[in-house]
């Protein structure tokens, strides 16, 4: 690993003077330079982000008694991003989720992708958009702590056509609020899902289990799947099942229950259909801290992933294991598989339109 010296201190906003952006060197991925950023705003709170992937890897946040936690997966040096395999707070591209066998047709032209999840394509393929370094620019002006980042994907890299332009903009509101605003655009007809695959515990990364979070999620219906996690078309009424989060359940309230979704994604690790007709998608809340996590996007859908698959062999900030669903994700996307799936909201990127996306994390106590 680098040296951790600052390297340079960015104020923005001038009448802002507490709000800043510093940045440190970080390591080394194929001769480029990841570097991370560390945003203060002016409530005097922290978020970091590295370039490797465009991650967000810490996010300190208060509880009701003004304690701050880090409350999202990240690791302590770059070595654990180079190894970790599990996306921790990383932008997801050029297809977020899973492809159904690594095939897609656009234009009756079909194109093979890596299969690196049992028959199918997950997250972008061995080399998506969360393994690579992108350009970083630490924005100057603005009226809170903002770093955008950027990807030139070459065509056909990992099987996707089209040389894409990947921009997102992180910024750190004074409200506690983490904006992600993507563009997108493409020289060539192409498939695009987008997402970050931030793992949050209220309680603090590594501090316990998730299940006591009670979630509420604005979706009416879902998409069941099959035994690869693929999605089967049918849009089902989440009404009178385990996956009505439109009143506030606790995660682990009905995660056990013997519902054949239930059993089929090891847990939670579905998407959910948006209602989207409240400003608001998504709301956790730690009854323990009263951290609340909301989650605001233009998006049709989100992975409600929880942590199913952490074993305990990733060791993260400060020495914290993340165990068995000790951790979940709210990916805010368009369906799986949306490629193979006409009936779902298409997910074709032309030249002419660029693709253009928020979402929020937003953070309080109660
Ligand atoms: C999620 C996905 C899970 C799992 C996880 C990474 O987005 O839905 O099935 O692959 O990423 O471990």
């Amino acid at each position: 690993m680098l040296g951790m010296a600052v390297i340079a201190i960015s104020s923005c906003g001038s009448n802002k003077k507490k709000e800043m952006v510093t940045t440190q060197e970080f390591g080394l991925s194929g001769g480029k330079e990841v570097f991370l950023y560390s945003l203060t705003n002016k409530a005097g709170n922290e978020i970091k982000l590295i370039n490797y992937g465009a991650a967000i890897v810490q996010i300190d946040v208060p509880d009701r008694n003004g304690v701050k936690e880090n409350v999202t997966f990240g690791y302590d040096s770059f070595g654990g991003y180079e190894k970790g395999d599990l996306y921790f707070g990383k932008v997801v591209g050029q297809y977020a989720n899973r492809i159904a066998k690594g095939k897609l047709t656009i234009d009756s032209v079909e194109y093979s992708l890596s299969l690196n999840n049992g028959p199918n394509t997950l997250h972008g393929g061995n080399t998506g958009w969360h393994s690579r370094v992108w350009d970083a620019q630490v924005l100057k002006n603005t009226d809170f702590p903002a770093v955008r980042f950027t990807y030139n994907k070459p065509d056909m890299e990992e099987g996707y056509p089209g040389n894409v332009v990947a921009e997102v903009v992180y910024t750190w509101t004074d409200d506690n609020e983490i904006i992600m605003d993507y563009k997108v655009t493409t020289d060539r007809k192409t498939v695009l899902n987008i997402t970050n695959h931030a793992y949050f515990n209220l309680h603090g990364a590594g501090n316990g289990d998730i299940l006591d979070h009670e979630m509420m999620i604005k979706a009416s219906a879902f998409t069941p799947v099959d035994s690869t996690l693929i999605p089967t078309g049918e849009l089902r009424p989440v009404e009178g099942t385990p996956f009505d989060f439109r009143t506030p359940h606790t995660i682990g309230e009905r995660i056990g229950e013997e519902y054949d979704q239930l059993i089929l994604g090891l847990g939670y690790d579905h998407n959910f259909v948006l209602d989207n007709a409240e400003e608001v998608d998504a709301v956790v809340y730690d009854p323990l801290t009263g951290r609340v996590l909301e989650v605001i996007t233009d998006q049709p859908g989100v992975q409600l992933y929880t942590g199913n698959f952490l074993d305990g062999s990733q060791t993260g900030i400060g020495g914290k294991v993340y165990n068995y669903r000790s951790g979940f994700c709210l990916e805010t996307q368009h369906f799986p598989d949306s490629p193979n799936k006409p009936v779902f909201p298409s997910v074709i990127l032309t030249p002419e339109e660029p693709f253009l996306s928020s979402t929020i994390y937003r953070f309080s106590v109660k």
